[in-house]
């Protein structure tokens, strides 16, 4: 006998945990978009004006909002977090708009130029995505809680315990975006096999609040090579030795990347019904998906593209941010040019 509610609940409950997976940084080709063949593409891989050919990637807006005000993002620490690991995150997250002070200081292509692809993207209102991404409030959850294996519907149960918090609740305003965390040694369904990181928005049946959240975890224990490439490389791509991760880190720098990747993602598409690609809303193909791999000028395929090297360390990097540290983000779809795009692109800015 069929019971609408019941039926409803369930459509909640499966649309609940298919949260939008970034399942990047694989270094081989990620999508079908791309043509070895097509005039431009290296033997590494296509070239990002291939694939950032407008032919192939239908981008569509979906009439939904973005975010334009100002996001605030909270990050929850679930599992054991070293201080120098958070410092490295938090640094980030400082960088995407960082004090009139604090730009003076930082030299070009900065974590914010990033960021101004992604405000490129408007809502059916005009509002462009915010260029205000503050570091809110934190909530840590060192004992793990929830306990070492994570469903993706567990995520939010995570987010629920932090703005539920008897002392010092996380904030539930409009703004607010969720950043949950996990340590090494915490499995979280998909993790490694398809995705580095998700983005979706809260359930009011779970959280109380519809509100959007990301979640990414730390692939050094479990497969670096797929989720911080290129600072781990899998042996099947001979030849290509890893690259120094700039903060010293490998996990957490490659975190950094799939931290902006969904953080793109989220604000332009945070209810999942605004900017994607694809048909499906429930598998979409989002801004930064679409330049999965891509952090420079030529990247594709396994090559990551032009990139920085630090003078003194060694190590790869290609956006400058706050208090004088580098990191490696990939490259988000600019609407406007229709391809792949990032401040350290030596052909276009
Ligand atoms: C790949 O690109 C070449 C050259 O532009 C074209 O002839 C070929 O049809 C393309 N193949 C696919 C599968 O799109
Ligand atoms: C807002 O988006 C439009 C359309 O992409 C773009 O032309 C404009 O420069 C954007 N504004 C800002 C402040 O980024």
């Amino acid at each position: 006998m069929r019971h609408p509610g019941v039926l409803l609940l369930l459509v909640a409950l499966v649309l609940a945990t298919i949260p939008l997976l970034a399942a990047a940084w694989r270094p081989w080709p990620p999508t079908a978009a791309r043509n070895a063949t097509a005039p431009g593409a290296s033997a590494l891989g296509a070239s990002k004006k291939f694939e950032g050919s407008s032919e192939l990637v239908k981008l569509q807006y979906h009439m939904g909002p973005v975010l334009s005000g100002t996001i605030t993002v909270h990050p929850i620490w679930y599992g054991a977090w070293p201080a120098a690991q958070k410092r490295t995150i938090r640094a980030f997250l400082r960088s995407l708009s960082p004090s009139p002070a604090e730009a003076a200081r930082i030299p070009p292509p900065t974590v914010s130029a990033w960021w101004r692809t992604v405000r490129l993207y408007t809502d059916q209102t005009a509002a462009n995505v915010s260029a205000a991404v503050a570091l809110g409030r934190e909530k840590s959850d060192a004992r793990m809680s929830r306990g070492a294996r994570l469903s993706r519907l567990d995520i939010q149960a995570v987010v629920r315990d932090a703005v539920a918090a008897r002392t010092r609740p996380l904030p539930a305003d409009s703004g607010a975006a969720y950043l949950v965390l996990t340590a090494p040694d915490v499995a979280v369904q998909d993790f490694c096999g398809q995705a580095c990181g998700f983005h979706y928005f809260t359930f009011p049946s779970v959280v109380g609040y519809t509100l959007p959240y990301a979640w990414v975890g730390n692939s050094a224990r479990r497969c670096p090579e797929v989720c911080a490439y290129p600072f781990a490389v899998p042996a099947y791509v001979p030849s290509r030795r890893p690259q120094a991760p700039p903060n010293g880190d490998v996990g957490v720098d490659g975190m950094v990347s799939v931290i902006a990747h969904e953080l793109a993602e989220l604000a332009s598409n945070p209810l999942a019904n605004a900017w994607y690609a694809g048909s499906d809303p429930s598998f979409p193909t989002e801004i930064a998906d679409l330049c999965e791999g891509i952090y420079g000028t030529g990247g594709g395929g396994a090559y990551t593209g032009q990139l920085l090297t630090d003078a003194r360390s060694g190590a790869s990097y290609n956006v400058n941010g706050a208090g004088g540290r580098k990191f490696l983000v990939q490259w988000v779809w600019d609407p406007v040019l229709s391809y792949c795009s990032g401040p350290n692109a030596l052909d276009h800015q």
